[in-house]
């Protein structure tokens, strides 16, 4: 357990057995990923509902928010891509964690990492509840673990064992979490809220953010009527064919080191001590895009909390564990399909149809 006392505000203190936790993760991740299907998808998140075109407009935010991406009032274009957690690709029907990934390109200044220094793009990655499940690195290897038993226990009917005897007993916290996370009502991506859950930069603050849908209206009918396995790419089909869809983009300042920890993601931070404050407005215009075009172009695609200026900079055990895990797991699929592995650039976003 990291001791949390005499911290100063978006200080990091990792324990010294992460390194080597990391490192154990990220073979584990790599045994997770289901090398046999074909394309090879993501090991985690691999169902995608719809990569969708978008804008990305920051507003005239205050003045200690001006850095990185949020300098000053312009717009990006960006490709958002809405998903399931689970690692098997399911019915939507099935409970599950929902994810948003968006990646704004034509964004100039060195990157974090080195790999991509000069990649034009700046991904802001999210799921739909304000915490996640896993503490840190620790509770992260411990899952993974049990996750790999899971995914090798030959008898079908017994697949759960090794989940319920090797992490869930020692976890309790964070199984509640993810029961909660997968007990979540939603009719339709485009209308529900997410969380970064995790913590990052924001010059010389700590922050977390959120994008908050605008549609509140047909949030009150939050529960599914459809039966369909993949009524969430069905529902925002139908949605993105008659009109715009907008979100808000906010942060929530840490300012309580203890109360706001950095290195725990399974603690929300408090909106009556911090509320989010908007900085950019999120418009997803009316489009088709349920197109094998694009579905390929999807699958190419790679995010990664890392894809960042250092202004953004990534905080906190999880976030170090995602560092190497999201490149190395995506190198790997890109390698398995003898693809191109390769930031998108602003002027492609005209090409892909
Ligand atoms: C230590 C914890 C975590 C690990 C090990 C992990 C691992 C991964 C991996 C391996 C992928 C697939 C990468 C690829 O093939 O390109 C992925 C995708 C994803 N993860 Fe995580 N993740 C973690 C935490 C989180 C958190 C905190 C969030 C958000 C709050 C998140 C949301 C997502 C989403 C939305 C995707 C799909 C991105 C896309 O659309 O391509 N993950 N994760």
């Amino acid at each position: 357990m990291t001791p949390t006392t005499n911290l100063k505000l978006g200080q990091e203190n990792p324990p010294e057995s992460e390194k080597q936790a990391i490192a154990a993760i990220i073979k584990l991740s790599q045994d997770l990923l289901n090398k046999a299907s074909d394309p090879v998808q993501r090991q985690q998140h691999p169902k995608s509902h719809g990569c969708v075109k978008a804008e990305f407009t920051v507003e005239d935010v205050p003045e200690h928010f001006r850095i990185g991406v949020f300098k000053e009032p312009r717009t990006y274009r960006a490709w958002i891509r809405f998903s399931n957690g689970s690692s098997n690709v399911q019915s939507d029907l099935k409970g599950d964690v929902r994810g948003m990934a968006i990646k704004l390109v034509g964004v100039s200044g060195e990157k974090l990492l080195e790999d991509e220094r000069n990649a034009e793009t700046q991904d802001f990655i999210l799921i739909n509840y304000p915490v996640l499940f896993l503490q840190d690195a620790q509770d992260t290897l411990a899952i993974s673990k049990a996750l790999l038993a899971v995914k090798n226990m030959p008898i079908a009917p017994l697949k759960p064992l090794p989940f319920l005897l090797m992490f869930a007993p020692f976890h309790r916290k964070q199984v509640g979490i993810l029961k909660t996370i997968r007990q979540q009502q939603m009719a339709n991506p485009l209308q529900a809220k997410y969380w970064s859950t995790t913590p990052y930069q924001l010059g010389s603050h700590a922050i977390k953010f959120a994008a908050i849908p605008r549609e509140l209206e047909s949030m009150k009918a939050g529960v599914p009527t459809s039966k369909s396995d993949n009524f969430f790419r069905e529902a925002m089909v139908q949605q993105l064919s008659q009109q715009d869809v907008y979100f808000d983009f906010a942060v929530q300042v840490q300012t309580n080191a203890e109360r706001m920890p950095i290195e725990d993601a399974t603690v929300e931070w408090s909106e009556q001590e911090s509320p989010f404050i908007k900085v950019a407005t999120i418009r997803i215009p009316k489009q088709q895009f349920d197109t094998e075009s694009r579905r390929a172009f999807d699958e190419n695609l790679s995010f990664n909390p890392w894809h960042a200026l250092p202004e953004h900079k990534p905080l906190g055990g999880v976030n170090r564990v995602r560092k190497k895990v999201y490149q190395v797991i995506s190198k790997l699929r890109h390698q398995l399909n003898q693809k191109n592995k390769q930031e998108p650039k602003d002027e492609d976003f005209d090409s892909q149809p």
